[in-house]
């Protein structure tokens, strides 16, 4: 079978790796992939956007089954395109996608079927949203409609931080025409929970779960960023939450969007935070998240393929989908300055000795030599019977992984660990 996956990150190279051990799978394409997905794939250079391209190469290519990553290309319509041209694909059609693609489609979907989520209000208008500031509850949550490369979400601790935000999103369009509508909700406390799930439309079944780690440093202290480390299972999600959460939010979802004609298949990505009032979606992604993927794969015993397989056609209830009991930590080795100004450029070398995973999601090649090239460079997982083994095993492989002006957080796991301590 030849297989071709849409993106170029870290989170694209724990599914590439996943794959090839699939003794169905003989050859892998990433488009783009990156300078250090190149060692596990042959990367071609089309831009996980540029929707025409990707379904040329893949009829000149005779591709026989496609996996689209990443959210743009999935919001865009690249699985539609795809299927239209007979290419089985793992990914959700457009008119799913839009779960992620749209706050407000997913905010009025959870309205319409009782899905527990924050409580909120739509606008269209710069003046009515700033008029419903006046005496809205403080703190609060101010999110962009559309896409925004996961920024377009403001914890606002004050009523002026709120109305810069609103004013930033709406008339300086910060996140360009993704904030021309937004989302003012609830503010919400307590832990925060990552599941992926694996559905055909039919059933859902959630992967192992996952915490992220979004600030950039240590004790959640700088700003947001795109994820410095994950862990996985989540402490904070026990048997008694995952059965509730089961019943009250993954099939209703799943069946909430067959009501609507939007039958979603793929990897379908709840953003949970367990609140005092029981477990609320924080946000739905139509696609696995990034750096989760690098800690739930790995932990992933059965056959990807298959189960991507299975999501295409609908027959996941037939298919096994076990994962191993034991635990995972992602480090995130990032250029020092991330998110903001950072350097790039630095050779990246990996020690012989290293018995760590190495997921690279920003590297080039150049002359046969690994380069930075990005504000997270890549991810460092180790596997363990338990979550300690697991993070020492990380933090002892980290120092293996060699490039000038890296910088990591130290402390994933820590608030995992603490959790199991409090249990
Ligand atoms: P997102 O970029 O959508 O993943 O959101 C970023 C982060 O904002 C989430 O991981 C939460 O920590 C936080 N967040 C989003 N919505 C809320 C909410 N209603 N209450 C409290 N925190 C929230
Ligand atoms: N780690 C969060 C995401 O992939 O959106």
């Amino acid at each position: 079978m030849k297989i071709m996956v849409v993106g170029g990150g870290g989170r694209e190279h724990a599914i590439i790796k996943k794959l090839a051990k699939s003794p169905q799978v003989d050859k892998i394409y990433a488009l783009p992939g990156n300078g250090g997905i190149a060692a596990d794939a042959e990367c071609v250079n089309i831009g996980a956007k540029d929707i025409d391209a990707i379904v040329a190469f893949a009829i000149e290519n005779k591709i026989d089954f496609a996996v689209v990553a990443p959210d743009d290309p999935l919001v865009l319509g690249a699985v539609d395109a795809l299927e239209d041209k007979g290419i089985p694909c793992f990914g959700p059609r457009k008119n799913a996608a839009i779960i992620e693609g749209s706050k407000i489609f997913s905010k009025n979907l959870m309205k319409k079927y009782g899905i527990p989520t924050a409580a909120y209000e739509v606008f269209t208008e710069m003046d009515a949203a700033l008029e419903y500031l006046k005496d809205a509850p403080i703190p609060t949550v101010i999110k962009a409609d559309g896409l925004a490369l996961g920024k377009g979400v403001v914890i606002a601790m004050t009523r002026d931080e709120a109305t810069d935000a609103v004013r930033s999103m709406m008339a300086d369009k910060m996140f360009g025409e993704s904030g021309s509508r937004i989302v003012i909700e609830e503010f919400l406390t307590g832990p925060e929970v990552s599941v992926l799930s694996f559905t055909d439309g039919k059933v859902v079944i959630p992967m192992v779960s996952s915490m992220d780690h979004k600030r950039a440093k240590d004790n959640d202290e700088g700003l947001n960023t795109g994820g410095m480390g994950t862990i996985a299972p989540n402490p904070y999600y026990t048997e008694a939450i995952a059965e509730r959460c089961m019943k009250e939010i993954f099939l209703p979802t799943v069946n909430a969007m067959n009501a609507e004609g939007r039958r979603f298949c793929g990897c379908l990505y709840f953003g949970l935070m367990l609140t005092p009032d029981g477990p609320r979606v924080i946000e739905y992604n139509c696609r696995f998240g990034d750096p989760e993927t690098q800690v739930v794969l790995p932990l992933l015993e059965s056959d990807l393929f298959e189960i991507m397989k299975a999501c295409s056609n609908g027959t996941l209830a037939d298919t096994e989908v076990k994962f191993s009991d034991g635990a995972a930590c992602c480090v995130i080795m990032a250029s020092d300055g991330y998110p903001q100004k950072y350097a790039s450029g630095f050779e990246i070398t990996v020690d012989a000795d290293c018995e760590a995973e190495v997921y690279v999601a920003g590297a080039k090649l150049s002359d046969g030599k690994l380069l930075s090239a990005g504000g997270r460079v890549l991810g460092v997982t180790a596997t363990a019977p338990d979550l300690r083994a697991a993070i020492d095993k990380a933090y002892a492989n980290v120092p293996k992984v060699n490039f000038e002006n890296a910088y990591y957080r130290r402390d994933i796991g820590q608030r995992a660990l603490k959790a199991y301590s409090e249990n």
